[in-house]
């Protein structure tokens, strides 16, 4: 690659570069492993960075003949994956990273060629992948394998949608990802009789919730077709108490459907219309949508005052439009546009 008119400059990493790769790789990592898995497994890191210097697709950083940083690369004829990327913090903020990374896009769109990376989840370096055109497309526990995409962002974001998406809170609530430790508490509502009554679950299990996850962990709020769902937490007790859920209509993606639920000993507190007012700020104000459609068997008073009290329109009055648990039941839908919750900034 060539640098030199940035000021810097690539050369292929030796064997008796370990010693530099390991102190900057400890110096940037062990923080962020720890906050992430709670431990750092010494031996095992270094090892990865022992192979890494070896590998061909290893270099070494170079500024005013200082070691500043370095990078793994894997290439094959129709891929590059970016496999590490560091610099020693007295090299950030400079262009560097940028510089690099933007060559590796050129690489990739000249030779017609995928470029994919993973990234730690709590690392904030994810925001520069995301500026150059990284989107997520998948994870594991720790990390978000991202992909570059000659995209606008906002392109990016109705095709794979809001994968920059952590949490959203209002005065008493955050609406965020669910993760494992909400399992229980949404499985204990999820399969209450009274809380099911209008909806589409009837016992719910343990297995469900995990599948659930599972699916929720590969998905982003605002992906079109796919329901995602958020879990609401009270923030002061730090308590899982409910879920949001957002789909964005596949064959009109201006246009999004919503539900809600509240785990019976949190009802009757405001928590639905608080979380539900704040989903619609993320949908109109974030998303910028056009219009927000729930649908509600008529007999489910809690609900129908939910979205009437957000000010949503009943738009219409199904007969026996769904067959529900053995019965026909009748459903209203209720609608909001954009411009309506903009007049009311609910
Ligand atoms: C619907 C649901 C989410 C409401 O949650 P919530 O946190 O209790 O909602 P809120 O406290 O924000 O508002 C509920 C309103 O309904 C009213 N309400 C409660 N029970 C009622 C009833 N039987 N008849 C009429 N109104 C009722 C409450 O008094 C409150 O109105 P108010 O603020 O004017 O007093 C909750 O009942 C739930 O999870 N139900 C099961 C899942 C479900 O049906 N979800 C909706 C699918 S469309």
């Amino acid at each position: 690659m060539g640098f030199a008119s940035k000021g810097f400059q690539l050369r292929p990493a030796r064997s008796d570069d370990f010693r530099f790769a390991w102190s900057l790789y400890e110096e940037l990592m062990r923080q962020l492993t720890i906050e992430l898995l709670g431990r750092w497994n010494d031996p095992g890191q270094k090892q990865v960075v022992e192979l890494a210097v070896t590998h061909p697709g290893t270099s070494i950083v170079v500024k005013d003949e200082l070691d500043a940083g370095w990078l793994h690369v894997v290439e094959s004829p129709d891929a590059i994956y970016l496999g590490q990327l560091y610099l020693a913090p007295s090299f950030q903020n400079r262009g560097i990273g940028t510089a690099i990374l933007r060559e590796l896009t050129d690489r990739a769109r000249r030779g017609s060629k995928t470029l994919t990376l993973d990234v730690m989840k709590n690392n904030r370096s994810r925001m520069l992948y995301e500026r150059l055109g990284f989107h997520v497309i998948g994870q594991s526990e720790y990390k978000l394998k991202m992909q570059w995409q000659e995209t606008s962002p906002s392109e990016a974001m109705f095709e794979h949608g809001d994968s920059s998406f952590i949490s959203i809170q209002s005065q008493r609530l955050v609406l965020r990802r669910f993760t494992e430790r909400d399992l229980p508490t949404f499985v204990g509502y999820r399969s209450c009789p009274e809380v099911a009554l209008y909806q589409s679950w009837g016992n719910y299990t343990i297995n469900d919730a995990r599948t659930f996850l599972k699916e929720m962990n590969e998905i982003h709020p605002a992906m079109p077709g796919k329901w995602f769902q958020f879990a609401v937490e009270h923030k002061e007790k730090g308590q899982h108490i409910g879920d949001c859920a957002l789909m964005i209509e596949a064959g009109d993606p201006e246009q999004a459907r919503i539900g809600y639920t509240v785990a019976p000993q949190y009802q009757s507190q405001g928590f639905a219309t608080e979380a539900v007012g704040r989903l619609l700020g993320y949908v109109f104000g974030t998303l910028e949508k056009h219009r927000v459609i729930a649908t509600l068997d008529v007999l489910n008073r809690s609900s129908v005052r939910v979205v009437e009290k957000l000010g949503m329109r009943r738009e219409g009055h199904f007969i026996e439009s769904a067959f529900f648990k053995g019965r026909w039941c009748d459903e209203y839908m209720h609608a909001i546009l954009r411009r309506e919750w903009k007049m009311g900034r609910i």
